[in-house]
């Protein structure tokens, strides 16, 4: 049988009111009323309702972390290291799965306000300063990762994603002296994409020697990175070394260059970008770009906390460095 505050209340002899007071640490009660009331509540086994406590004070130890698929491993990858962090701190995670539809986004800023959480992690770029200060105007304290812009005011935590487009391709030309590469991008309007592919052009431009370059625009799906390479393979385009603009779409160009006969690394190099789990299991097993997941991770949950308890004058921003890791597909 599950007990509610009243009925500590009443086996007690104190008023709800007291009961909460004590349960929720504010207020005065007497030393003996507080032992009285904890006895109770031990002997009844009672446990807090957490909806109704969110309610009556229209604050839950809810966490919304808004992403932009599920559909790819980097995120709920991403998800689980938030996760852990959140929960070390006593609070739960919201997942909203946008889709990366604007009208998902909106269904989601909704329900943040209607379940009280208290705080909400932002991962999309459909989503605009004037959304983010709702959120604040309903005092959820708010930041923004990964698919993130500083020109907004307010915390944002990304990874350096020029830098490390630029060690892939330079390592795949000065290491591999790979002389004819690909590069797959990600989906044109993504600033992740759009860092990368940055990164690319910044490599190629501080090499003297010119290299023979193709670059193929993908969705961040495996299903692209492996029509893109099908397709190049399939017109006799010939190329040493293909850079990904993650791995689940170098993980579909793997497949179509084995379709083709081609050997890895043999014939052709092959760097991706997310290091999510799979591309350690992979034969051969992946190179890529670590985009320090349990950083970001810790980061975001460290600064909500933060602005939880200090408020903030001024916006963090912060730029991770990833890192390159080197594994047999190069
Ligand atoms: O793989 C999905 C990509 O989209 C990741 O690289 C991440 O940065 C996200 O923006």
């Amino acid at each position: 049988m599950s007990y509610t505050m009243r009925d500590v209340a009443k086996e007690a002899g104190v008023s709800v009111a007291t009961v909460s007071r004590i349960i929720n640490g504010k207020g005065e009660a007497s030393p003996e009323t507080i032992a009285k009331v904890k006895k109770v509540i031990e002997r009844l086994n009672y446990k807090p309702n957490m909806l109704a406590k969110s309610l009556s004070e229209r604050k839950s130890n809810l966490i919304a972390l808004l992403i932009p698929t599920l559909n790819n491993p980097f995120f709920p990858e991403l998800v689980r290291e938030i996760e852990t962090e959140a929960n070390k701190n006593g609070y739960q995670i919201y997942l909203c799965n946008s889709d990366d539809q604007r009208s998902k986004v909106e269904y989601y800023l909704d329900s943040m306000v209607n379940h009280y959480v208290s705080g909400a992690i932002i991962n999309s770029l459909h989503v605009d300063e004037k959304d983010l200060s709702l959120l604040e105007e309903r005092g959820i304290r708010t930041i923004t990762i990964d698919r993130a812009n500083f020109e907004h005011s307010y915390s944002a935590i990304t990874v350096d994603h020029k830098a490390g487009a630029q060690d892939a391709v330079t390592y795949l030309i000065q290491d591999n002296q790979c002389k004819n590469i690909v590069f797959i991008s990600g989906p044109k309007g993504e600033k992740s994409a759009i860092d990368r592919l940055l990164g690319y052009k910044l490599s190629l431009k501080q090499l003297e020697s010119p290299i023979q370059t193709k670059i193929v625009y993908g969705d961040f799906g495996m299903e692209s990175g492996y029509q893109l390479i099908r397709k190049l393979l399939k017109d006799g385009e010939t190329f040493d070394g293909i850079f990904s603009s993650n791995d689940a779409m170098a993980i579909g160009a793997i497949r179509a260059c084995y379709e083709f006969g081609i050997q890895i690394p043999e014939q052709v190099k092959i760097v991706g970008y997310d290091n999510i789990n799979m591309t350690s299991y992979l034969h051969p097993r992946l190179s890529t770009v670590d985009q320090c997941k349990t950083e970001v991770g810790a980061l975001a949950i460290k600064e909500l906390m933060n602005l939880f308890n200090n408020g903030n004058e001024k916006p963090n921003h912060y730029e991770l460095k990833p890192k390159l890791i080197i594994r047999e597909s190069s």
